[in-house]
This record gives C-alpha cells, structure tokens and sequence, in this order.
C-alpha cells in the first residue's frame, strides 16, 4: 500500500484516506490501527465462497445435482454420437461393407465409371487391361490381401505404402472406390495377354464374395 501521508503526519485527527475512524485502544508500540475494514464486495465474495463449498461438493460427489467434468464429457460424448448417427445416417455410402460394395458390382453404369478411374489412376501400374505390371495382375483368383470386395476396397482405401500401392481413400470417393471394385471384378477371369504371374493365395471370387 502507498504510504499515506495522514499516518506519518502529526495531524491528531486521524483518518483514513475514507474518513474511517481510528480504532480506540488498538495502538501496539505506536503503532494504530485504523478501523479499515475490506470492501463490501470482497467481503461478500469471501462469504459467497464459503457458502457454496459445501453445496457444491455435495452437489457433485453427493446428489448429482452438479455435473462434474466426467460428467459434461460423457454429454458431450453422447451428442457426437448423436451427431455421428445422424451423418451417417444422411450419408449411407459412407457405410462400406461386402454388401454396399456388391450393390455397385454388375452394374454397367459404375463397371464403366469405375474403368475409366482405372485407366486414369491405377493402370500405370496395374496395366491398362489389369492384367499387372508393377502391382499384381487384379484379373487372376489370387490375392494377397484377401479377395472379398470389402478387402479390395480396403487395400484401394490405405494402400499398402511400403509395397508402392497408393493410398486413395483421400483421393476418391466411397462411391468412385466402390465402382473400382465392381471395375476389378469385371475383369475377373478375363485373362489379358501378357498377365502378370499370379501373387497370393488363390481364392474363388464371386460377384459378391463376402
Ligand atoms: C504406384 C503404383 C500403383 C498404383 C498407382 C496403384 N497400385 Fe494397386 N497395387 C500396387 C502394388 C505394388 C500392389 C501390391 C501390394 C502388396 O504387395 O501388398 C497393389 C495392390 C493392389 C490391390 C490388392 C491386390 C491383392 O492381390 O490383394 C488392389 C485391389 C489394387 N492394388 C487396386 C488398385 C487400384 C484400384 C488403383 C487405382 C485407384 C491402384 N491399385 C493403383 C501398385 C499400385
């Protein structure tokens, strides 16, 4: 605090900058105590705070009727699932399964969407027919990461870095990754010249293989 140059000074007057009243009697080795009491408002503060010490503790670790930080996060937790729910509900392509993938194969209009995606992204190293060249021949039963459609989609979807396959499930689309798929499969068994020898397992592929 600034010293005030009431305290120091002879004035017998004695206040404080406020005019509150010395207080009588209160004097210790000279030195007096002015009755100088904390604002009202830090006062009510001090008392608020410890008025609502216990409410709150019983309030959250007794009743309940205050949610905790545990509690806030799980509502939350609740609301982006809700949220989640609901895009996913908008958005059903997003639901990729052997199912949603075997809708796209067969189907002349994605098997033709999904050719010219071939053509353009992936034949550089697959060869224009698939039929392999520095990735595998797709045309062959075999297949090193499984032969269901949702394996396919999967391997388009995070590559397989180390082996040089691109990712492309930043790329493309569900929907252009799905007619991808209905495109490999319709090359099944079509047996281009200059097929790249087989790699994998050998596995029987249907229109759905699941
Ligand atoms: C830069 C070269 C490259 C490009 C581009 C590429 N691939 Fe591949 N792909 C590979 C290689 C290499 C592998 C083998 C990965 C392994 O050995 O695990 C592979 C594997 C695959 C497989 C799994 C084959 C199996 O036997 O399990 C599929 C399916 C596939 N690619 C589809 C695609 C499609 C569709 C595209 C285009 C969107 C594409 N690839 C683009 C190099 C490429």
């Amino acid at each position: 605090m600034k010293p005030d140059k009431s305290m120091s000074d002879k004035d017998t007057t004695k206040t404080t900058p406020n005019d509150e009243p010395l207080i009588a009697g209160h004097n210790y080795d000279g030195i007096e105590e002015y009755d100088n009491p904390m604002p009202g408002w830090w006062v009510w503060l001090f008392v608020a705070s410890i008025v609502w010490t216990p409410i709150y503790i019983l309030g959250v670790h007794q009743f309940g009727f205050i949610n905790s930080y545990e509690d806030d996060l799980a509502d939350k937790q609740a609301e982006l699932a809700e949220w989640r729910t609901a895009y996913e509900d908008a958005n059903p392509s997003l639901d990729v399964s052997d199912e949603s993938i075997a809708a796209y194969v067969g189907v002349a209009e994605h098997v033709e969407a999904g050719s010219a995606l071939f053509t353009k992204n992936c034949a550089m190293c697959h060869g224009p027919a698939a039929e392999g060249l520095i990735g595998p021949n797709l045309t062959d039963e075999y297949w090193i990461h499984g032969p269901a459609n949702s394996n396919l989609f999967g391997v388009i979807t995070n590559g397989v870095l180390e082996k040089g396959m691109t990712p492309w499930g930043s790329i493309l689309s569900v929907e252009e990754r799905s007619q991808l798929v209905a495109f490999i499969r319709s090359v099944a068994g079509s047996n281009p010249p200059g097929g790249k020898a087989p790699e994998g397992e050998i596995a029987t592929i249907t229109a759905d293989a699941g």
